[in-house]
């Protein structure tokens, strides 16, 4: 069997073990201490917009919290893109309120401006205005940043926005993770960088980042006893992860240009088989590329090969499976227009690390082309 090639593995710099064997030296191993401050600093640069940070638990713990800064509860409604992967949508879930799924357009493959606006005034006209809209870059393409925002402004409707895929990618030469009410990111095992699992929780003031961090340290009042007058969890980033994504942000420019290098790559090695087409960028918007997906002619092809990829010991995986689809998630509400079924249907995630060699680049592109010739 030939080594096994990955979708989108860890890719250590290098530099992270100077600041775990730090935090071992100094004994911080806690879920405080200079990693967890020195990697919310880190991020705060990156994203160069006045924003503060909070380093968490997981990206799933900073949608929680934003939610629940929010105020969302018990029979709120919250819209949520449908085609996302289910962490987007659970935390509504979590609070005793209903997610409100809103269809994609085909040009970023993310939230669909009219669907949103649909959904919205339907809501509103059943009587219950939604109490949030979550929207995602998926795969780090950046969503119609523009076009969202101009509605929720006009509802009056705060947004999360799930970065989680999309640390590097800009939209009109601003990064995303900066454009939301509040904005979200995730540093699991497959991401562009990784601590292994992780996330933080992008805030526009300094008050909801206190108030995310007492949220995510037990909610312990301020008294030399353990007093509690709110419900807290236990969402804090330990200092020795810190330590991994410290290390972790000294290479993520280099593994977005590699990402991106990746996907030029496929578009180049494939553009003579006109059965499968690309996500390619609109105007304005520039992706990491975390992942490099390609749509096939038809659900079979998309199976087929597939299968034929596995064959060769390597990892593809279909587009994300719509939420609206998800047996948990189908008595909700959703906005449709077909795009993100037909997503899910025709297209395929080819492998896409920052840690690929040429040598499996090519592996890939070979089972790709036997797969079309035979
Ligand atoms: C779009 C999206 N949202 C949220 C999450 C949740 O992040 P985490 O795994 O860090 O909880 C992920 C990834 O896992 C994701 O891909």
């Amino acid at each position: 069997m030939k080594p096994k090639i990955w979708l989108s593995s860890p890719h250590m710099s290098g530099n992270e073990l100077s600041y775990i064997n730090e935090a071992f030296k100094s004994n911080w191993v806690a879920p405080l201490g200079p990693n967890v401050n020195g990697f919310e600093d880190d991020i705060k640069s990156y994203l160069s917009k006045n924003r503060h940070v909070a380093a968490l638990a997981s990206g799933t713990s900073a949608l929680h919290l934003s939610l629940i800064l929010l105020g969302v509860g018990y029979g709120d409604e919250v819209i949520c893109q449908s085609k996302t992967f289910s962490a987007s949508a659970n935390p509504i879930v979590y609070q005793g309120a209903s997610p409100v799924f809103v269809d994609s357009e085909s040009e970023t493959w993310n939230m669909c401006p009219i669907q949103l606006e649909t959904a919205i005034k339907d809501r509103v006209a059943k009587g219950i205005k939604p109490k949030a809209i979550i929207a995602v870059h998926l795969y780090g393409m950046p969503y119609k940043v523009d076009e969202i925002n101009k509605i929720a402004l006009k509802y009056n409707i705060p947004i999360v926005e799930d970065s989680a895929e999309s640390l590097g990618s800009q939209y009109k030469g601003e990064n995303c993770g900066t454009f939301g009410d509040f904005s979200i990111l995730s540093f699991n095992g497959n991401k562009i960088i990784t601590t292994s699992g992780g996330g933080a929780l992008v805030t526009k003031t300094l008050t909801f980042k206190e108030k995310a961090i007492f949220l995510a340290t037990q909610a312990r009042d301020n008294a030399p006893h353990y007093l509690h007058s709110e419900i807290g969890y236990n969402y804090r980033m330990s200092n020795i992860v810190a330590g991994i994504g410290r290390g972790q942000m000294t290479i993520l420019d280099s593994h977005v240009a590699k990402r991106r290098s990746n996907y030029k790559f496929y578009v180049d090695a494939l553009k003579h088989i006109d059965r499968i087409t690309f996500l390619k960028e609109p105007e304005g918007h520039f992706s990491n590329r975390w992942l490099s997906c390609i749509l096939l002619d038809s659900k079979e092809t998309r199976e087929g090969l597939r299968l034929a990829l596995e064959e060769e010991n390597i990892e593809s995986r279909p587009l994300w499976k719509p939420m609206h689809q998800q047996p948990i998630f189908k008595e909700y509400s959703s906005y449709l227009n077909g795009v993100s079924d037909e997503l899910f249907e025709r297209g395929l995630c080819l492998p896409s690390g920052s840690n690929l060699t040429d040598n499996e680049l090519e592996r890939v592109i070979s089972a790709i082309n036997s797969y079309f010739v035979t």
